[in-house]
């Protein structure tokens, strides 16, 4: 897989990838064509953003003999943010083992403040501190969605938080490493700006109204 890592942002370029974000970003893809490719864009950048995930060596025995071998022993908490989040969380949680804890989070955006209104969150009382937390989100904006979300992880003193994203726009990573410069972000694109209405541009429009045909 390509990738490149500056300041913090990983950069999945893969072709694979790219033709997926290209047939997101295309006005006449239609919701089922669009869920599909966001599914096959998801489990590249998922894939790409866990690939520093601590393992243990275990040991396998192959109808051959044995062979060397490994298991993920990190503690992973996986969050969406609702609701177009949820096609990255259904590509994560299809890569990921069963032992991956899925918390949602309820975040829309206030379309004339561009703020970001909290409207579900139940994350537990406390995680382990070693654990990584992957919050899923398609589109970083103005980054205030992402960065809400961030905060209720970061509150519970978390180990590493991670940020999946189809598509940034500078503002949004800015405002995400202004508050918390040690968060990776994972993305397939980093478009020019946003404009006067807070959306990605060129981008792919709406993500959740696109994934659910709204
Ligand atoms: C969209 C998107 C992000 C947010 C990004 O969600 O999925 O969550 O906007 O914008 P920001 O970086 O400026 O905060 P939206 O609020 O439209 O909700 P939805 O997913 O329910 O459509
Ligand atoms: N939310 C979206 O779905 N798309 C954008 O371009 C910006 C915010």
């Amino acid at each position: 897989m390509t990738t490149s890592t500056k300041s913090n942002v990983q950069l999945v370029d893969h072709p694979l990838a790219t033709q997926a974000l290209t047939r997101l970003r295309d006005f006449n893809t239609p919701p089922h064509e669009f869920r599909k490719h966001a599914l096959s864009l998801s489990r590249f950048l998922v894939y790409e953003a866990m690939r520093d995930l601590t393992t243990r060596e275990a040991g396998v025995e192959t109808p051959l003999g044995a062979a060397k071998g490994i298991v993920l022993s990190d503690y992973v908490v996986i969050a969406p943010i609702l609701r177009a989040g949820l096609i990255i969380s259904e590509a994560a949680q299809e890569i990921m083992p069963a032992t991956a804890r899925v918390y949602h989070v309820g975040l829309r955006r206030d379309e004339a403040t561009l703020q970001a209104i909290s409207y579900y969150a139940k994350l537990p009382e406390k995680l382990p501190a070693e654990c990584k937390v992957y919050v899923l989100d398609p589109m970083l904006a103005t980054g205030g969605s992402a960065v809400a979300a961030i905060q209720l992880f970061a509150d519970l003193k978390v180990g590493t938080i991670n940020l999946v994203s189809f598509l940034a726009a500078p503002e949004g990573i800015k405002h995400v490493h202004d508050k918390f410069p040690r968060v990776k972000i994972t993305v397939g694109a980093i478009d020019e700006c946003l404009n006067e209405h807070g959306y990605i541009v060129p981008g792919l429009g709406d993500a959740g109204d696109r994934i659910f045909g709204t």
